[in-house]
């Protein structure tokens, strides 16, 4: 088992976790990119004690990939379980990320996972597996990235309890870089500070904001004494635009405070 990563709570999204899992109801995290959803799973799975399997679905995941296969194996045809019937077995904490972004057929098999049944049908293995009182279903799932066609269906959507992410407040974000990078919360706060500016920018036409995680980047490498600018350019502008003269405007805004 894994230790319990660092995970500093924002809400009462602990507790919320703990009785969906108490009730055996499955839960969707929604909100930006690196605002903390996989953090949270990892730290709420070694809370729980519970081993985590985590797949990234994307476009081409499909039933087959979470369920199992047959494969060969010196000569032999043998049964090899997907993530989703391993982690059945074992009672883990299954993490579905991005899980709009798969193939239909996975809804298909999450179905009766996911409602009172709790059951999944391995059809090529002929076999129909129970989960376990302590296995959980989490899903990750981004409205605002999706396009319309990625939206999850209300038969889907309506077998999970939901959670929304967002941004850290000021003083918890502050608490959360510090704690990542080692660096001091004076020099924290002022990446925050540039944050929050980014976040409320609408004029910059930015399609992203600058995530947490893009905050804890810079922290580290201005921890590892590359000059504050430079940092800020690095991990926070150029990831979030390509256009010349918007990522000067923003590093004349991380200039105005580094
Ligand atoms: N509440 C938090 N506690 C601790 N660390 C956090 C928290 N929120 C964000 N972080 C930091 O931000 C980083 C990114 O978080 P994480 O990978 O969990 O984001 P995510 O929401 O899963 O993003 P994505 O949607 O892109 O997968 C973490 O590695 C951690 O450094
Ligand atoms: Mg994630």
């Amino acid at each position: 088992m894994n230790p319990t990563p660092f995970y500093q709570e924002i809400q009462d999204e602990v507790v919320v976790f703990e009785k969906a899992w108490h009730n055996q109801l499955p839960l969707m995290l929604k909100g930006p990119t690196g605002c903390g959803k996989s953090r949270f799973v990892e730290y709420m799975a070694a809370r729980l004690q519970r081993p985590l399997v985590t797949v990234a679905c994307h476009d081409d995941t499909g039933a087959t990939d979470l369920l199992g296969r047959y494969i060969l194996q010196g000569g032999e045809t043998i049964w090899q379980d997907g993530p989703l019937s391993r982690a059945l077995r074992q009672g883990a904490i299954l993490y579905l990320d991005e899980v709009a972004e798969a193939r239909p057929d996975v809804l298909v098999v999450i179905h009766p996972l996911s409602d009172f049944r709790r059951t999944i049908f391995i059809d090529r293995h002929n076999e129909e597996l129970k989960a376990p009182p302590e296995f959980m279903l989490v899903v990750s799932f981004n409205p605002g990235y999706q396009n319309v066609l990625k939206d999850l269906k209300p038969s889907t959507r309506q077998r999970f309890i939901g959670l929304q992410f967002q941004y850290p407040p000021a003083e918890i974000e502050v608490e959360i870089i510090v704690q990542e990078s080692g660096i001091d919360s004076k020099t924290a706060a002022k990446l925050v500070k540039l944050g929050g500016q980014l976040r409320a920018a609408h004029s910059l036409g930015l399609s992203d904001s600058p995530s947490t995680r893009l905050l804890v980047d810079a922290a580290l490498l201005i921890r590892s004494d590359l000059y504050a600018r430079q940092a800020c350019n690095v991990a926070i502008v150029q990831p979030l635009t390509d256009d010349l003269e918007i990522a000067q405007t923003m590093n004349d805004m991380a200039a105005l405070l580094f």
